[in-house]
Formats: structure tokens, sequence, C-alpha cells
């Protein structure tokens, strides 16, 4: 799995893979020959930046309640906001055509975590008031328009989604987590796609008075008719035990990759498994990134 940026105004994150042009999309071909030599399918996860950056980082269209001067015209907020939806769905679309052209086998669509997805589902960030805000079913509508059109693009056997439910990343807030994520998914089921990745809260963020405590595998993940892939803060023994319940068909890891080039072969042997350094985990540099040893 690698993250990929879309858009030209999308500056989120130096680092990453920009999927927004064919020139990108050339100079990763090298690079997916080494990837796909491993036993995993490649997928490109497609995002557009957080909240937080959004704010730290002069993007101005996406200052989302001003009036825009677009050529003579002077928008209505509406429009405006009508018209830029629409062309970020576009960017989705073009971003997934990148990608399987590329070489990748698949996109997910990051709609977890704050990401744009996940910000017109939450009321802490939408306050639009036309069809995509003010209640579930339009908050959703942006994201389900998106999977739409990344289905309509590169066929649904490629195409997944990750969603973050309870997580409170990035401000991230809804009035009623369940009944909006019931109705996603209620429609994500619809829809014929391969994967939803459900990442549950980081023990690190608070459980929020609209949130319920159960757990989100058990609430969520028995609604969603696709295979269930379950993220966020699993191990071994907790990934055995979750997937004993079979409602997860597959646990994804993070953390426990980064530390351990060779995770599954550890996870075989039974052998030590290096602990992740947070200090040296959103940086820059090589360190906390390339020097965790693989087994001898
Ligand atoms: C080094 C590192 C960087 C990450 N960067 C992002 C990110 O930019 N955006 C995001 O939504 N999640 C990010 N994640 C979260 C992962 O996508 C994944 O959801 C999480 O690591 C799963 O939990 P685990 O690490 O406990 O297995 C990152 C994780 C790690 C380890």
């Amino acid at each position: 799995m690698e993250v990929a940026l879309l858009g030209a105004t999308n500056r989120a994150y130096e680092a990453s893979y920009q999927r927004w042009s064919r020139v990108h999309t050339t100079n990763r071909q090298s690079l997916i020959v080494a990837v796909r030599q491993t036993a995993f399918d490649d997928f490109s996860l497609i995002v557009l930046p957080r909240r937080k950056n959004i704010e730290q980082r002069d993007i101005h269209k996406m200052k989302l309640l001003e009036p825009v001067r677009l050529g003579s015209h002077t928008l209505k907020n509406r429009m405006v906001m009508a018209a830029m939806t629409r062309s970020r769905a576009d960017d989705y679309d073009q971003a997934a055509r990148n990608a399987i052209e590329a070489g990748f086998d698949g996109v997910e669509l990051h709609a977890a975590n704050g990401y744009l997805p996940n910000q017109f589902l939450a009321e802490s960030a939408n306050q639009r008031t036309d069809e995509y805000g003010g209640s579930k079913e339009n908050n959703c509508k942006f994201t389900l328009e998106v999977m739409e059109e990344l289905v309509h693009a590169v066929g649904g056997d490629n195409v997944g989604i990750k969603i973050s439910p309870l997580h409170p990343y990035a401000s991230i807030q809804l009035d009623n987590p369940v009944a909006t994520f019931t109705f996603l998914i209620q429609e994500l089921n619809k829809m014929d796609i391969v994967f939803v990745e459900l990442m549950k809260r980081s023990p690190m963020f608070p459980l929020l008075p609209s949130s319920p405590k159960d757990d989100e595998i058990e609430l969520f993940g028995k609604l969603i008719k696709h295979t269930l892939i379950a993220n966020t803060a699993y191990n071994k023994e907790t990934g055995e035990a979750e997937l004993e319940k079979g409602i997860a068909k597959l646990i994804s890891f993070g953390s426990l990759f980064l530390a351990n080039p060779d995770l599954p072969n550890r996870f075989q042997l039974n052998a030590e498994i290096n602990q992740p350094d947070r200090a040296t985990m959103f940086g820059g540099g090589e360190k906390g990134y390339t020097d965790y040893r693989p087994l001898d």
C-alpha cells in the first residue's frame, strides 16, 4: 500500500507521490516493479489534505465559505461549492486511472483520519448548506460520489475504501457517528467494490461523548458485506483473535510493519518483534524508516 496525493493544489506532504499528472505516473514505474515482487497486492491510497494541512497552507480554494471569482463571474457560495466538489471528484477519477496505468492493482479511497471525504462526513468540519451537508445522507454524498467515480474509472474489482468512524484525529467529530456510518456502509454495500478497511480509534485518542463504547469491528464491521480489513493497534495475538471472531477477513499493520520490514516472516517464526520508535516515526529523514533490520 502506498499513499499518493492528488491535485496540483495539494501540497500536504512534500515527500509523498502525487498522482495528478502522467509525468508523475511514468516516474513511478520502476519502483512499482520492485514493489510487485512482494507477495502482496499493491494498492495506491489516494488522499487530499487533512484539515490541519488545509488550515496551515495557503490553498485558497479550500476555504469553503468564501465567494470566489471565476473569470468574469463572482460565484455565490453554493455554486462554488458544488463546482469545487465536482472537480475534486474528477481529481480522484484521474488519480485512480493513473495509479492503474502505473501498475498498481487498485486504489483505496482514504475517507478516514480527517482527509477530505472524512471532513464531509463530520459535522465538526462540514458546515455546508447545499446538498453536500446538513444531514447524514448529504454528508455521505461526496464520499459515495467519489467511490462511484473510482468504480467507473478503474472497475469495482480494483477499489476499496478506508474509514475511521470513531477516530477523532484532526478535530473530526460527528454528531451521530453510528447513524452516519451505518448509512454510509449500507450505501457502500450496494456498490461492487472489493474491500472496506475499518480503522479503529487509536488508543492515544479519547472516546468522544457522541461515540458509543462498542467495539468498532463488532458495531460497524458486522454491517459490512465486503471483505473487511481491520486496522489500528493490532499485534500478532490480537490480530489472530480478531480473525477468529470471523468478522474481519484481514488485518492491516502500520507501525509494526515499519519497524519490522519482514513482519510476516517474524509472525510465522514467532520471532522477536522490533518495537516502533514513535519519536522518529513522522520525520523526513532516514532514521526510523530504513534502519530497522530484518532477521538475519
Ligand atoms: C509512519 C507512519 C505514518 C503514517 N502516516 C499516516 C498518514 O499520513 N495518514 C494517515 O491517515 N494515516 C497514517 N498512518 C496510519 C496508518 O495508515 C495506519 O492506519 C495505522 O498505522 C494503523 O495502526 P498501527 O500502526 O497501530 O498498526 C501512518 C502510520 C505510520 C506508522
